[in-house]
């Protein structure tokens, strides 16, 4: 596994994971024990990711993993684990492991009955969206998005009515009813493929890009179709900003800068490589640089160390509070009680799921898509109603 440097950009002097590490809920409150048993059955799970869970922490941490994986063949249920959940999420109880367009493909295929997110909401409400049978549970309700609160269903129909005719691609991190109200999805793995799409379909040269406004300006960077956007922000990545490349760059001499699409457009301009969480990784695991750092979530790094030995990771301390809500504490909970059930309106899931398909719909690439970096900033409209 690579080595793992913290370094510090932004006000976070440390990184600590709050309901994560010494910090978790015991499992001796869940009347979960370290027993020789736990020990044997968890002992490959552990393998995977004894290089970033300290042993010490391991016999907090088995009780949950070997609870979760029987509670998992009980239930017939998978887990869907995004690339920012921690490495004991991550490694040891992930069924379906990527990026947000990865998660909401598996979820169309799996034949599970009940499917936990251990994610955020708005991919919760995507699972189930393309689910409506099956029971989708999120761990914990306060795990949302700076960028799902930031619009609403009716700013979307009042970006629509002043510009009447453009279509709508929305970044799948939104609410359902958000969804609804859109034309196609996207992720940031296919914005600038589905923005080119739909500019196309409806015969148009400019598109509304929502909600996140650092996304549709880097789209911009990379399309020549004019782009409306909407004032939205990433909690986490809107604090990454060129100066922070540019000292990366002077503290570790050799590093690659790798940065979210999420990131200020300055960022993108003076990084190295720029895509969605899975296109990061991948692009680590093939290129198998001697140092890199990853200008997103800071889980990110752990994971794909993981797979990449010879790689040292400079690990910015940028964590997703609502990411990191979900603990195996609280993904035994939600297996154990059914809790907390996400349910999606049919009226709003009808429409919603009509704007996810047609983004599934198009052409899958072999591999996650780019961006191309070092561009100069494109002039969008960015929308906001008070
Ligand atoms: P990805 O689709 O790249 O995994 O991003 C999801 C996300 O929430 C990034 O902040
Ligand atoms: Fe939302 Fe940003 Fe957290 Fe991703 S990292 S879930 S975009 S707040």
């Amino acid at each position: 596994m690579g080595r793992i440097i913290d370094a510090l950009t932004g006000d976070q002097d440390k990184c600590e994971i709050p309901g994560h590490g010494s910090d978790a809920a015991l499992p001796q409150g869940h009347g979960l024990a370290f027993t020789a048993e736990v020990e044997r059955a968890t002992a490959a799970a552990y393998e995977r990711v004894k290089d970033v869970v300290p042993a010490v922490e391991w016999p907090l941490l088995a009780p949950y993993v070997h609870a979760i994986n029987q509670l998992k063949a009980e239930r017939n249920a998978v887990v869907l684990a995004h690339n920012y959940m921690t490495p004991d999420v991550f490694g040891c109880v992930g069924d379906i492991r990527g990026d947000s367009l990865q998660l909401a493909r598996e979820a169309t295929r799996t034949s599970a009955d009940v499917i936990v997110q251990a994610g955020v909401y708005f991919m919760a409400e995507t699972a189930k969206i393309l689910n409506p049978r099956k029971t989708v549970l999120i761990p914990d309700l306060r795990a949302g998005c700076s960028l799902a609160a930031s619009i609403t269903a009716r700013d979307v129909r009042l970006m629509r009515e002043a510009h009447p005719g453009v279509p709508v691609v929305t970044y799948v991190n939104s609410s359902a009813e958000v969804k609804a109200e859109s034309d196609v999805c996207c992720t940031s793995s296919n914005a600038v493929q589905v923005t080119e799409w739909a500019a196309a379909e409806w015969g148009t040269d400019k598109v509304i890009v929502i909600p996140d406004e650092y996304l549709a300006r880097n789209v911009a960077t990379q399309t020549s179709i004019r782009i409306i956007t909407w004032q939205g922000r990433c909690e986490v990545h809107e604090r990454f900003t060129a100066a922070d490349v540019a000292n990366l760059k002077q503290s570790f001499p050799g590093a690659l800068v790798l940065a979210h699409p999420e990131c200020p457009p300055d960022v993108l301009a003076a990084a190295d490589y720029a895509g969605s969480t899975a296109a990061l990784a991948d692009w680590v695991q093939k290129n198998a640089p001697a140092k890199v750092v990853l200008l997103t979530e800071c889980s990110m790094s752990d994971n794909v160390a993981q797979g990449s030995p010879t790689t040292e990771f400079v690990r910015p301390c940028n964590l997703c509070p609502h990411m990191k809500r979900i603990t195996l504490a609280s993904i035994y909970e939600a297996l154990r009680d059914l809790k907390h059930e996400v349910e999606v309106p049919e009226s709003v899931a009808l429409r919603a799921r009509t704007a996810i398909e047609r983004m599934l719909a198009l052409p899958p690439s072999a591999r996650p898509l780019d961006f191309v970096t070092g561009r100069p900033p494109v002039d969008v409209v960015a929308m906001h109603f008070t």
